[in-house]
């Protein structure tokens, strides 16, 4: 059975009924509920950043199911994101070179408030014009074309994968043309923590990342919050003794003890439970995307727990349908003017896929939304990510800014990708794509 040490170490620490006169200040009385189990660094809880104890037990038990070099995030895979740029920078600098980082243009935000912090160049990777802004599929003859193309030579190749409308990218290609061309191989696998644990995996670091962030929370039962970075064999002697490092240089001295207990009973359920359960509700899923199919429904993507509908194929656009299922009290992962996105785990089970169903098959069919999203902006940069946000900026309305550079992001969660980027400069195309999105104010330099 696999251990679960900080689940463990809590338990034991709330049986004795301290008096508690350290952090946090509710000492362990509840108010919501969960504050006895809400601790900090006391003596024998060890340190998420310099763990030697009971969390770095509970992290290799985790790398020794992910089959890699695993530590753990209580903030997030915003927090590894920040990391993995920083360790690939250090990689760049240790052979002498300057960072510059080949991105899918559908990176999330936290990409660029890396680049802000961290100062590097970016080049951007179009994928299909045809294809959503949400999605970005970068192929490998792409990369291997941007990577011999590019002025100066790419240290990282940075994909999203899968993206929020659940495409998959071909990461073993990816790998390959990283490999031939000695560039580290990025993967933001933010909504695709479970992809492990499929019969056969497809999770990137089995498919050839170098590095790679998981959103715990996003697809496994983990509190919000919860994530993985993971290091493959191939770079851990360079940059396992730096990781721990990388993640604290942007994460809060103070990491949730309850994430860490969620992540830490995760493993447990993940190494007894979880692939039978998973398993058995694969067939459900695929039978219920059919099922959809056959009404009417055009189910895009190819990851297996997302159902992404192109809704206006059925006659609405994402947000009516997201709220004629609210009505239902079956509340949507995402939704925007064209897509209506639903995440599903086994947690739901067949009585949760049944609801879906039911639920999606009482909206008549009406006749398709011909209007297409505007194209995909390809924006002329002005200034860097870092120049743009440390300018003064200002907020005004997207009509009148034509002519203008980007500043800081505004763009909400979900999705929480931009159309354009900071240190980009706004015209007729953005301002259309961002009214299109209901965005009607944005900041740009002063
Ligand atoms: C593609 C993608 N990457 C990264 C993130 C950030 O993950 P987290 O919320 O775990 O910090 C998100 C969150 O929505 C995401 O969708």
């Amino acid at each position: 059975m696999m251990d679960t040490p900080i689940c463990d170490f809590v338990q034991n620490y709330i049986q004795k009924q301290n008096l508690r006169l350290h952090m946090p200040g509710h000492k362990g009385v509840p108010v919501l509920g969960a504050e006895p189990w809400d601790i900090t660094e006391i003596e024998g809880a060890d340190s998420l950043f310099e763990a030697s104890g009971i969390i770095r037990e509970s992290e290799q038990n985790a790398s020794v199911l992910f089959g890699c070099k695993t530590f753990y995030s209580t903030e997030g895979s915003s927090l590894c994101i920040r990391a993995m740029l920083y360790l690939a920078l250090l990689n760049a600098k240790s052979q002498g070179r300057k960072p510059v980082v080949a991105a899918g243009r559908n990176a999330h935000k936290t990409f660029l408030s890396a680049a802000a912090l961290l100062d590097f160049d970016i080049l951007w990777l179009y994928g299909d014009p045809k294809d959503a802004y949400l999605s970005c599929r970068i192929t490998p003859e792409q990369a291997e074309q941007a990577i011999r193309q590019a002025k100066e030579k790419v240290t990282a190749l940075y994909i999203t994968s899968p993206d929020y409308l659940g495409n998959m990218a071909d990461i073993a290609g990816l790998s390959e043309v990283c490999r031939k061309y000695g560039v580290l191989l990025l993967v933001d696998n933010a909504h695709g923590a479970y992809l492990r644990f499929l019969p056969v995996s497809c999770h990137p670091m089995d498919l050839g990342a170098d590095l790679c962030c998981d959103s715990a929370h996003k697809t496994l039962p983990v509190l919000t919050g919860g994530a993985y970075l993971h290091i493959s064999d191939a770079h851990l002697a360079e940059l396992e003794p730096l990781a721990k490092q990388a993640m604290l240089l942007f994460a809060s001295t103070s990491p949730s003890y309850l994430i860490l207990q969620s992540l830490d009973a995760a493993n447990r359920y993940l190494a007894e439970a979880y692939a039978p359960k998973i398993e058995a509700f694969m067939p459900q899923v695929l039978q219920l995307k059919e099922q959809l199919g056959k009404q009417g429904f055009d189910c895009i993507g190819d990851e297996l727990l997302k159902i992404s509908i192109d809704a206006k194929a059925y006659g609405y656009t994402g947000n009516a349908l997201k709220d004629l299922l609210a009505e239902k009290n079956v509340i949507c992962e995402f939704s925007d003017p064209d897509f209506l996105v639903l995440m599903l785990t086994p947690e739901i089970g067949s009585k949760g896929v049944k609801t879906i169903l039911d639920a999606l098959s009482s909206v008549p069919r009406r006749q398709p939304i011909a209007q297409k999203p505007p194209r995909i902006p390809m924006p002329e940069t002005v200034l860097s990510v870092r120049e743009s946000v440390m300018r003064l900026q200002t907020c005004i309305p997207v009509k009148a800014a034509a002519g203008r550079i980007a500043a800081m992001q505004h763009v909400g969660c979900p999705p929480a990708i931009s159309v354009v980027v900071c240190g980009e400069r706004i015209d007729e195309n953005v301002q259309n794509c961002l009214a299109y999105y209901g965005i009607t104010e944005c900041f740009v330099v002063k």
